[in-house]
């Protein structure tokens, strides 16, 4: 009998919806388990879902149902919780989003569930740290959402500028998921050739400025998109498929997801965006980076705002 991989979803608000709608697009697990404390919402999500299936890849099955589900789950992905409103950043859901993740992470526990946690809830980094923590699970086994889309979101407005498909520029956002966040431009490259060389090598088209601008976009793009649709849910929908894919088919990919370190980039005991091997295990490997003397200082700030934000929530 061939593997099955199941995915429990834990809350299906505009992101759980829009990962269960794209996972379901992209045939990437063969369950999905919807669980939600709007019993309605989840079983109508999933019952819509179910009428696309003719139209999707595979065969899947989708049905709406309760931590009891996580039992045989491969991967529980925890997307409930309370978003951003416009000026809020996404440190300030900490409070109240931390209150909900001890009863989530526990209930998924009890289930007997022994698989790979993947979190988004915001501010993503402090969450995964607590869901670690709660689950007792190893930390390969906890992942964050990280800064997969902000990552996501260089690639693309940098495939813009240099006029080349983004799956072809080079480029990662590490650290907080959030407004300390850090371009590693020292690494950032378009088919291997550095930007600042591409860059000079064209002076009449390029300017390196323009690159502080492009990262301006990055970091605050949610603020932008909230500002317009009140709340963003494809971009990390369609990230969390991506890193979905990862681990359900074993890829050994790099993705910059919040993951656990252990002295990496001379911080340990947090969570925190940085390029990672991910495949069937969870997290195989954290990559260390070279990162130049900026870089170092700005990581390092970056893990010091999340260093504050969780030191009340670690007493
Ligand atoms: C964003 C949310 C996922 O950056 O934090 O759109």
């Amino acid at each position: 009998m061939e593997r099955v991989n199941r995915v429990a979803l834990i809350g299906t608000g505009f992101v759980g919806s829009s990962y269960a709608f794209a996972l379901l697009n992209q045939g990437v697990a063969d369950e999905l388990v919807m669980i939600d404390l709007n019993k309605d919402k989840s079983e109508g999500d999933a019952m819509d879902l179910n009428h696309g299936l003719p139209f999707a890849p595979g065969s899947q099955r989708i049905w709406f149902g309760d931590y009891s589900d996580c039992k045989d789950a491969d991967l529980v992905v925890i997307t409930a919780g309370a978003n951003q409103k416009p000026g809020e950043t996404r440190l300030d859901l900490v409070e109240k989003n931390s209150k909900i993740f001890k009863e989530i992470v526990t209930s998924v526990m009890k289930s007997g569930f022994d698989g790979i946690f993947v979190v988004a809830t915001n501010p993503v980094d402090i969450l995964t740290y607590m869901t670690w923590k709660f689950s007792g699970l190893p930390s390969h086994r906890v992942i964050g959402s990280g800064t997969i889309l902000d990552t996501a979101r260089l690639r693309y407005l940098l495939s813009d500028y240099f006029n080349v498909d983004a799956r072809n520029v080079h480029a990662y956002i590490m650290g907080e998921h959030g407004d300390s966040e850090l371009p590693v431009w020292s690494h950032a490259n378009i088919g291997g050739r550095s930007v600042f060389d591409r860059i000079h090598e064209r002076p009449s088209d390029y300017k390196v400025e323009d690159l502080d601008d492009i990262f301006i976009n990055v970091r605050d793009a949610a603020y932008h998109i909230i500002q317009r649709k009140g709340a963003t849910y494809y971009g990390i929908a369609m990230g969390l498929v991506r890193l979905t894919k990862a681990i359900l088919h074993n890829e050994n990919s790099v993705l910059t997801v919040s993951a656990y370190l252990e002295g990496e980039y001379g911080e340990d005991d947090i969570y925190i965006g940085v390029p990672a091997i991910v495949n069937r295990s969870g997290i195989r490997e954290v990559l260390k980076l070279n990162l130049d003397r900026v870089e170092e200082d700005q990581f390092r700030q970056s893990a010091g705002v999340l260093r504050e934000t969780m030191e009340p929530l670690v007493q």
